[in-house]
């Protein structure tokens, strides 16, 4: 009899989280290591959110088990938030909060798939989304959103991937790994494919939602196309937009029916989210939101910086992101060339395995989002030191044959 189970075997440990451990182990062994693996906000928590949370410990309001999904005074801040940001009407009973909008997906795809269900995935993808339908028993379907359609998919595609089984559409935008973002035009035309096809459900994460650069207006789903609501989970969470990645808080929103599973499920795994958290999270809400204005500008001006930086190195072609903090360049004219440290860039991990190697600058290899040949950069770090890893990957380019 195996002792692991059956169903380990069918995912793979997330690729990001291994670059990051890897750059981090090198760091330590007292390599020049530039780290840029991570999903997440350089900055600190705001001062006030940080004090929420103190609060909530020197009270005793921290000390109990909380409602397992969520207290119902930030179950009603996530309803105003709908409603203020997003035109969205949802009752605290429509709402969920989880440890992070990670525990959000995945209690809505164990709640709802069952063997042979098939759950459309535009690539490239969050590292997550594949290997949480397959835990769950479902069969992922990728649809490639070329680079050269801004990294969207097409209604034609949304429509050929379709089928009997299909159960949800994970849409994502601003998108993780890409930065690239479905403005109201695109999501109306994918959205008109949706209500052609009753079967489907919707999973809109929209956990990068204020990460939005120049004039781009972000949209969700169920706010186009009021008709998709009954068969919508908006996701979303504090993690990103207020740099509260630490503290695991994110939030889903839709019927009744699929919220009531999801809670059934957590009720048996984690319980509650962690009660400091959640008054911290009610805190980042019902704030000003300053914040988020401040650290997008900050995010504009690194964007605009990475992008010069690696549109100036020979061979990567690197479009320019409408939100998140990642970019993600191809390099299909450096397959097949050799680096000055004798590696051959046969794809684009081996790329990313000589980068580190010979100059110390980590990041994820395209592959495992699904679209290859490119990779992925975190711009969330310093001017300086995204200054420097650019420096460093030009020498790189250069020093190809
Ligand atoms: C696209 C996307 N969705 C969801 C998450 C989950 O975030 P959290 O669990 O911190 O709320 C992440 C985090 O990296 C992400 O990039």
């Amino acid at each position: 009899m195996a002792f692991l189970a059956d169903a380990l075997a069918r995912i793979k440990p997330s690729a990001t989280i291994a670059v990051t451990d890897k750059a981090r182990a090198l760091k330590a062994a007292g390599r020049d290591v530039i780290g840029l693996g991570a999903g997440e906000p350089d900055f600190d928590t705001p001062a006030n959110i940080k004090a929420a949370g103190i609060k909530a410990i020197e009270t005793g309001k921290a000390a109990k088990y909380t409602a397992v999904d969520g207290i119902p005074e930030l179950k009603a801040a996530i309803s105003a938030k709908f409603k203020r940001e997003n035109g969205l009407d949802y009752k605290p009973s429509q709402i969920i909060i989880g440890t992070g909008g990670k525990q959000v997906l995945f209690n809505a795809l164990m709640a709802t798939i069952n063997p042979g269900d098939e759950v459309i995935i535009p690539a490239p993808y969050w590292v997550s989304y594949p290997d949480m339908v397959l835990l769950a028993g479902g069969t992922p379907v990728v649809v490639e959103g070329a680079m050269q359609n801004g990294y969207r998919i097409t209604p034609e595609q949304l429509e050929a991937a379709i089928t009997p089984r299909t159960k949800w559409l994970i849409l994502n935008s601003p998108s993780n790994p890409t930065g690239a973002g479905y403005a109201i035009e695109h999501m109306r035309a994918l959205t008109q494919v949706l209500m052609r096809h009753p079967q489907v459900w919707v999973l809109a994460d929209d956990i990068y939602e204020h990460l939005v650069f120049d004039d781009f207006r972000f949209v969700t789903p169920a706010q186009v196309e009021p008709g998709l609501k009954s068969r919508t989970l908006t996701m979303n969470g504090v993690s990103k937009a207020y740099a509260m990645t630490g503290w695991r808080i994110g939030y889903g929103a839709g019927p009744e029916e699929l919220i009531r599973a999801m809670a059934k499920l957590q009720s048996q795994s984690t319980s509650n989210p962690c009660s400091i958290s959640q008054y911290a999270a009610l805190a980042a809400l019902q704030g000003p939101q300053d914040y988020i204005a401040e650290s997008r500008a900050v995010f504009q001006r690194r964007r605009d910086l990475v992008v010069a930086g690696l549109s100036a190195c020979p061979g990567i072609d690197c479009p320019v992101p409408q939100g998140a903090f990642y970019v993600y360049p191809s390099i299909a004219a450096l397959i097949g060339k050799t680096s000055a440290g004798g590696t051959q860039i046969v794809h684009d991990e081996a790329f990313a395995t000589a980068l580190l190697n010979e100059t110390g600058v980590a990041v994820v290899f395209g592959a495992a989002f699904g679209l290859s040949p490119h990779f992925r950069i975190s711009y969330a770090t310093s001017d300086a030191v995204l200054a420097d890893a650019c420096a460093r990957i030009r020498a790189f380019c250069e020093g190809l044959r």
